[in-house]
């Protein structure tokens, strides 16, 4: 028989990345191709803890089914710790807890797309989000990603021809730039949409991820009830309790929360109640200055390596966080070339070309900085910068 697949799955991107995952998956092989969080930042004790009390105290509870909407604990300190870290007047009833932030990409799409609707996109982008609204087959249109954000012009000029549904954007330390948006840019982004239909999909995953510390103002700050905001535990506590949650005005959410309902009655209780638990008795700040700390000792020592061991055309991103940067290699170089070279001296790196929507980036890599120790990165780079030399 032939399986007749719904006419969506032809949009769906048919990643070449399980391939380039599966091949760097030999362990003498150093990979910056991935994009996990450090394993031994990852408090298991802590955690471990929290479920042990969670499942003494009221295991028939959080081992039943809940509310759609989420733990109402957990919600509120989502919305107490933007209070406090924006100064931005949110509350738990415009929290709605997901399966990992990755599930509000799927959901979002699902409220507000049919086949044809315009969507908004940074060039690069989010591989996850592009394959997420592929399959609502939307018309993407690509905003290039400069080294302080969207091109202004470029983005006000799309937004005034083809009114997007939403425009998706990660303002802080962007998959898979590094780039974060300057504060000009984010109040020049609101400015554009403000007299628009057009919503600002925020991504926000890496917020709290930011070497100094300090957080950078929310384009939802200035243009609060046309922004909906999505963020994530799984940078800064776990990625395997896939919690994430989506911050939006109350007449989005209504429509959000009837799709969640649809797709998984509710996000996983026992994780939810976990978490919970977990920050109600672990200061945050102090794991998050550790996590940005190695995250930045790595991203500087990768930026100092690149300059000094590679030839002068290649250049590259300066995150001020998160997990990734991208360099751009020199003329005419392929990036499949440099990962198939790559990986014969074991060392993965991964083409930028699936970031590019409409085509594009086939002279550009992502490098991430998270997961490697400092003496990886040494080597890793040392062998990267033998195979783009004798590609030269
Ligand atoms: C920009 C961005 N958004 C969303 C996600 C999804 O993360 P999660 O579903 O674990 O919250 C990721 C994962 O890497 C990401 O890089």
């Amino acid at each position: 028989m032939e399986y007749r697949f719904a006419r969506r799955m032809k949009h769906a991107p048919k990643s070449f990345l399980e391939e380039l995952f599966r091949v760097s998956r030999d362990p003498e092989i150093i990979s910056f191709a991935g994009g996990l969080p450090a394993s031994d930042l990852i408090d298991v004790k802590g955690i471990s803890r929290a479920a042990g009390d969670v499942l003494e105290e009221g295991g028939r509870e959080a081992l039943q089914y809940s509310t759609t909407d989420g733990y109402l604990p957990l919600r509120e300190y989502i919305a107490s710790r933007y209070r406090k870290r924006y100064n931005i007047p949110a509350d738990a009833s415009e929290i709605q807890i997901v399966n990992g932030s990755q599930q509000c990409l799927d959901l979002a799409a699902k409220i507000f797309l049919d086949p044809g609707d315009g969507i908004g996109i940074e060039r690069p982008g989010y591989l996850g989000a592009a394959e997420a609204f592929s399959l609502y087959e939307p018309e993407f249109y690509p905003v290039s990603l400069g080294g302080d954000g969207p091109d202004i012009e470029e983005f006000s000029a799309m937004i005034r021809d083809f009114s997007p549904k939403f425009f998706y954007g990660i303002p802080n330390s962007q998959n898979p730039s590094g780039v974060s948006y300057s504060s000009d840019t984010r109040k020049a982004v609101a400015e554009c949409l403000d007299d628009s239909d057009t919503v600002f999909y925020e991504d926000d995953a890496f917020g709290e991820l930011f070497f100094d510390g300090k957080p950078r103002s929310p384009v939802k700050k200035h243009l609060f009830r046309q922004t909906i905001m999505s963020g994530s535990f799984s940078k800064i506590i776990s990625p395997g309790l896939r919690i994430g949650w989506l911050f939006a005005p109350a007449g989005i959410l209504k429509e959000f929360n009837v799709a969640k309902q649809a797709a998984d009655l509710h996000s996983n209780f026992l994780s939810q109640k976990i978490l919970s638990r977990y920050l109600e008795r672990t200061d945050i700040d102090s794991n998050l200055r550790a996590i940005c700390r190695r995250y930045g000792d790595n991203c500087r020592l990768m930026c100092d390596l690149l300059d000094d061991l590679f030839p002068s055309p290649m250049s590259h991103t300066h995150p001020q966080g998160g997990m990734f940067m991208m360099a751009t290699l020199p003329p005419k170089m392929s990036s499949m070339k440099v990962f198939s070279e790559g990986i014969k001296e074991k060392v993965a790196v991964l083409p930028g070309i699936p970031f590019y929507v409409n085509g594009g980036g086939e002279d550009t890599i992502r490098l991430n900085f998270s997961s490697a120790g400092q003496d990886q990165i040494r080597e890793g780079l040392e062998r990267l910068s033998t195979v783009i030399r004798r590609l030269v």
